[in-house]
């Protein structure tokens, strides 16, 4: 069932070009232009305000999509963990319309908040990976993803795949709200090409291994940081290696290391540092300076563009907004090497379940 992998991480980890064919096979038409629902987009077109509420993993998934909805479809666009919401539920906006992000569907802190949001009767949609799911047959509208069972606690390809069907639907409401960036990016095309770019790193995993190997093998700490479009993935990638190897890690905006987090930084300390979003790539790279004169030992992932020539990881150029699809890649297998080395079950981490229904 594992199809010759040692653990389903790595399985679906190598799943993800494949997915992302699926999805722009799932809902482009011919022509490249996106194919949802028409109800669906109608219903949001007449929203004001897009609010995402998910949990964990896919909660980064909705960080990510946050400025892409508001460049694509121009939607003022709020992400917030389901559990917070639920208790310290912020002020709506008069047309709110609900996005809940969930793989398995079940999660009973988001679910929390869609028996409210039905309780006060506005329109809502669940991204998920599980048709039939709690979620799914309580929202108004569902979109599958499509990306074959995610049996590993820690989620992969749901992650990336949430951001490239939010991707979607953002073009589609951008394209009907004839937003320009929506009508002159080609999407269809794009994911193809983090499709190809996606597989060049599964291909190149053992670079990720060696980096474990030399980095990660003993540490009880580590930092991630990124600027920008490169925070969200920061968050993410401290999830993931905090979930299966243990290691306390710690994402964080490259801006913040200076209000407090650089006193940590001490001899032999792990630092990743992403940067792929040339807006604030220079800024990052003075981060890396400081934290490198306190003895850290740094990790590169790099987009060519913005790359330099000692970085570690360096992967071609995808549209910027995009590129946590592909950054987020190198960041999985570097946690599920740091976990396999270290002799864990990476797939069924210590005091976690695969779909948390209890709040
Ligand atoms: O099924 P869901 O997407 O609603 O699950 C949300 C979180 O429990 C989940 O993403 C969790 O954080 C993962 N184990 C992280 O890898």
């Amino acid at each position: 069932e594992k199809g010759g992998y040692p653990f389903y991480m790595l399985k679906e980890i190598d799943e993800q070009p494949a997915v992302m064919r699926r999805l722009v096979q799932t809902y482009f038409d011919e022509n490249g232009q996106p194919q949802l629902d028409k109800d669906l987009l109608a219903k949001l077109n007449e929203a004001d305000r897009l609010y995402i509420l998910a949990a964990g993993t896919s909660y980064h998934a909705g960080l990510v999509a946050q400025p892409i909805f508001e460049k694509l479809a121009q939607i003022p666009t709020e992400v917030h963990l389901a559990s917070e919401f639920g208790y310290n539920t912020p002020m709506l906006s008069e047309k709110p319309f609900f996005l809940f992000l969930s793989q398995s569907g079940e999660t009973a802190d988001s679910r929390q908040v869609l028996v409210k949001v039905n309780e006060w009767g506005y329109p809502s949609l669940t991204i998920t990976n599980s048709q039939g799911s709690t979620l799914s047959r309580e929202a108004d509208y569902t979109l599958l993803l499509n990306a074959g069972p995610e049996i590993a606690v820690a989620s992969t390809k749901a992650y990336t795949s949430q951001i490239a069907l939010q991707a979607i639907l953002a073009q589609a409401l951008g394209q009907k709200r004839g937003v320009a960036a929506a009508e002159s990016l080609p999407l269809k095309g794009q994911l193809g090409t983090i499709a190809n770019t996606m597989q060049s790193i599964v291909d190149e995993k053992q670079e990720m291994d060696d980096l474990a190997k030399k980095h990660l093998a003993t540490t009880r700490n580590a930092f991630y940081i990124g600027r920008g479009y490169d925070y969200a993935v920061s968050l993410e990638a401290a999830l993931k290696l905090k979930e299966i190897s243990y290691v306390q890690a710690e994402g964080f905006a490259g801006a913040e290391l200076k209000h407090g987090t650089i006193s940590l930084i001490e001899d032999g300390v792990p630092v990743l540092a992403i940067i792929t979003d040339e807006r604030v790539a220079s800024h990052t790279r003075g981060n890396i300076q400081e934290v490198r004169a306190r003895g850290a030992q740094v990790i590169t992932i790099a987009m060519e563009s913005v790359a330099e020539a000692d970085d570690d990881i360096v992967f071609p150029d995808v549209e910027p907004l995009l590129s946590p699809l592909v950054s987020v890649v190198s960041t999985q297998l570097i946690a599920y090497y740091t976990s396999l080395n270290r002799g864990y079950d990476v797939d069924k981490p210590r005091n976690l379940a695969k779909a948390v229904t209890v709040e």
